[in-house]
């Protein structure tokens, strides 16, 4: 069997590879195709846009594709900036915009509840579609904390965690984040369809 990871994004690839290690897959990444389609995200769900991006990267290659999608869903501000998380400061936000707006907006919020979700998508050249989910609870903190990870990372503390996403080191984020959880669970799908005949 083999898999298209729809992502450039060198990190998410190498937490994919590491989620499936061991599996009897073979991995492509989109950019091995050189030309693949960057379709417009115009879902109102996280589960709509990650299929929106596996369907188009299985129409292009004609082979398995999977994609992820993910978002913040901040308690107090209704659920936002949720599956608007990439561009919450505007179209071509930088993380750090981003993250300056959610500060500025939770400036004076002592509700502080937020959750991470990513949803994968994978679709078949057989028409079959799956999406399984991940999710994680925890608060924006008061001001950045830490300078590993990316995103959102430096303003989210995991709940009974002391640290922020980006004061922990990328093995220990990855057992306990939203996209880790998500892909244990494409792992356990991925591996039950390679043993179909
Ligand atoms: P994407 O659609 O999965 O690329 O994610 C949307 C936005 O959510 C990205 O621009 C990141 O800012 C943020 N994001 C995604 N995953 C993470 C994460 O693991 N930590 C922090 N921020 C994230």
């Amino acid at each position: 069997m083999e898999i298209v990871l729809a992502t450039g994004n060198k990190d998410k690839v190498r937490e994919m590879k590491a989620a499936f290690k061991g599996l009897k897959v073979k991995l492509l990444t989109s950019s091995y195709f050189k030309i693949f389609p960057k379709p417009r995200e115009t879902g109102k769900t996280l589960e709509a846009n990650a299929l929106i991006k596996a369907r188009a990267l299985l129409k292009h290659t004609e082979l398995a594709s999977l994609s992820d999608d993910t978002g913040l869903e901040v308690a107090a501000l209704n659920g936002k900036p949720g599956v608007y998380s990439s561009r919450y400061a505007g179209y071509g936000a930088t993380y750090d915009d981003n993250c300056r707006k959610l500060l500025r907006e939770m400036k004076d919020k002592s509700r502080r509840a937020a959750s991470f979700r990513t949803v994968v998508a994978l679709c078949l050249p057989d028409g079959r579609e799956f999406t399984v989910s991940g999710k994680i609870g925890g608060v924006i903190t008061r001001g950045r904390r830490g300078l590993k990870g990316f995103g959102y990372d430096p303003v989210f503390r995991p709940s009974g965690y002391e640290k922020s996403f980006a004061e922990m080191s990328l093995v220990q984020k990855n057992r306990i984040s939203h996209r880790g959880r998500a892909l244990k669970k494409a792992r356990k799908l991925i591996n039950a369809l390679s043993k179909e005949k």
